[in-house]
């Protein structure tokens, strides 16, 4: 398991364990973090899982595809570290990581 903490809106620190190779999106929807929303499930549809990553690790992880780009455009509160959280695999080498989440998703 892989410790990630999540960050909500108003500063609320929510740790969750999450396994390698599943979505950050299922980690944090296991561990209840109200943030992120993710209205479609992961079929990269909505926009609704948003993050935002630390500089570091958003420059570590590959490039956002066109879809999740223009998704990422589209949603509200866009930033230069957006992701889309059912976009990025969690792997061993995040523990410890923390993500923060939009002030609103919808
Ligand atoms: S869950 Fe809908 S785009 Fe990620």
């Amino acid at each position: 398991m892989v410790e990630i903490v999540f960050v909500e809106a108003d500063g609320e620190e929510i740790t969750v364990d999450a396994e390698v190779g599943e979505p950050l999106m299922r980690a944090a929807k296991n561990g209840g973090v109200a943030g992120v929303v993710a209205q479609c499930d992961g079929s990269m549809a909505c926009g609704t899982c948003q993050v935002y990553l630390e500089p570091d690790w958003y420059q570590r992880l590959e490039d956002p595809s066109e879809i999740e780009g223009d998704l990422i455009e589209f949603s509200l509160f866009p930033r230069e570290t957006s992701r889309l959280s059912c976009q990025i695999p969690v792997v061993a080498e995040m523990e410890g990581m923390r993500v923060s989440v939009p002030e609103a998703q919808l």
